[in-house]
C-alpha cells in the first residue's frame, strides 16, 4: 500500500499518513512554463495498491488535472490498483440538467477519473449521494456527520433546531436531528443565479430557538447569509453553521462575519488559511 499526495491539501495527506502509520510516497509534481503539469513517481509503484490524496478545492481545474496525470503515471508504472481519495468531489452541483443545453459535470467527471485508470474512489459528503451511481467502479462515500454530531453534543446548545437550507439537505438534517434529539426545520429557496439564493418558505418552528444549519459546502457564503436572514426574521437566535466542505470563495470570510452567526463548524476536506478567529472550528476528517 502506497500513499501519495497531490498539491491541493498536503496537510490533510500528512495527517492521514500519520494516522495510518504509512509514510507518504515520493512524487515530483511540477509545471512546464506553459502551465502543463508533469508528474514523476520517485520510487517504484509496481504492483502497489496506490492511494492518491487530492481534494478538488480551488484551483479546481488544476487540482483535477493533477489527479488525472498522477493516476495516468501510476497506471503506466504498473500499479496494481489506484484509489483516488477525493474528500471534496467538485462539479457535483451539476448532477442533473435543470435547463436545456446544460452539462452534467458530475457524470463527466466520474467518466474522466475512470478513463485515467482510477479503480476506486473514496469521497466525503457528496453534494448528492446518487452521484455514486455515475461510476462503474466502487465508491466509498464517507460522511463527516459523526464528527459534527460529536462536536455539537459536547456544546450543550440551548433549544436547538436543526435547519436544512433546502429540500436536498433534508435527509441529513433529519439524521442530525435524530442524533441530537432536536426538532428540525426546512427552508425552501429559489436560485436566481449561481451562488445566489432567495428563501421563499420556512417549514418548522424556529422562533426562540438556536438554529444549527447543516450544509454540504459553503462556497461564497451567499446561501448561508440568506438562510440566516430568513431565520432572524422569524425570531431565531444566532446560529451554528455546519458544513463539510469550506470552499470559501470570493469574500466569504467577510460575508460570514454576520451577527446572526454564532459559530462556523467545517472540516479540513479543503485547506483553509490558519485563523485565530474563534468563530471557526475545523474538525479533522483524517481518521
Ligand atoms: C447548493 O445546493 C449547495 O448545497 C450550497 O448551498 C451552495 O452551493 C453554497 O454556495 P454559496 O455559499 O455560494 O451560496
Amino acid at each position: 500500500r502506497m500513499i501519495f499526495s497531490g498539491t491541493s491539501n498536503p496537510k490533510l495527506a500528512e495527517d492521514i499518513s500519520r494516522y495510518l502509520d504509512v509514510p507518504l510516497g515520493r512524487v515530483r509534481i511540477s509545471r512546464f512554463k506553459s502551465g502543463e503539469i508533469y508528474v514523476h513517481y520517485e520510487e517504484s509503484v509496481r504492483n502497489a495498491d496506490v492511494f492518491l490524496i487530492q481534494t478538488l478545492g480551488d484551483p479546481v481545474n488544476e487540482n483535477l488535472m493533477e489527479l488525472l496525470i498522477m493516476a495516468d503515471a501510476a497506471r503506466r508504472a504498473s500499479a496494481k490498483s489506484i484509489t483516488a481519495v477525493v474528500p471534496y468531489f467538485a462539479y457535483a452541483r451539476q448532477e442533473k440538467k435543470d435547463a436545456p443545453r446544460e452539462p452534467i459535470t458530475a457524470k463527466m467527471l466520474a467518466d474522466v477519473l475512470q478513463v485515467a485508470g482510477i479503480d476506486r474512489v473514496i469521497t466525503v459528503d457528496l453534494h448528492a449521494p446518487a452521484i455514486q451511481g455515475f461510476f462503474n467502479i466502487p465508491v466509498d462515500h464517507l460522511t463527516a456527520l459523526d464528527y459534527i454530531t460529536e462536536y455539537l453534543k459536547n456544546k450543550r446548545i440551548h433549544k436547538p433546531v436543526i435547519v436544512s437550507p433546502d429540500a436536498g439537505r433534508a435527509k441529513t438534517a433529519e439524521k442530525l436531528a435524530t442524533y441530537l434529539d432536536a426538532p428540525f426545520a426546512i427552508m425552501m429557496k429559489k436560485r436566481p443565479g449561481h451562488n445566489k439564493a432567495k428563501i421563499t418558505h420556512i417549514i418548522g418552528e424556529v422562533e426562540d430557538h438556536t438554529p444549527i444549519i447543516i450544509e454540504d459546502m459553503i462556497d461564497t457564503g451567499g446561501t448561508i447569509v440568506s438562510v440566516i436572514e430568513g431565520l432572524i426574521e422569524k425570531g431565531a437566535h444566532p446560529a451554528y453553521i455546519c458544513a463539510t466542505h469550506p470552499l470559501f470563495s470570493n469574500d466569504a470570510f467577510t460575508k460570514l462575519k454576520h451577527p446572526g452567526i454564532r459559530e462556523i463548524v467545517v472540516t479540513d476536506s479543503i485547506a483553509l488559511p490558519t485563523t485565530t478567529d474563534d468563530h471557526y472550528t475545523i474538525l479533522s476528517i483524517a481518521p
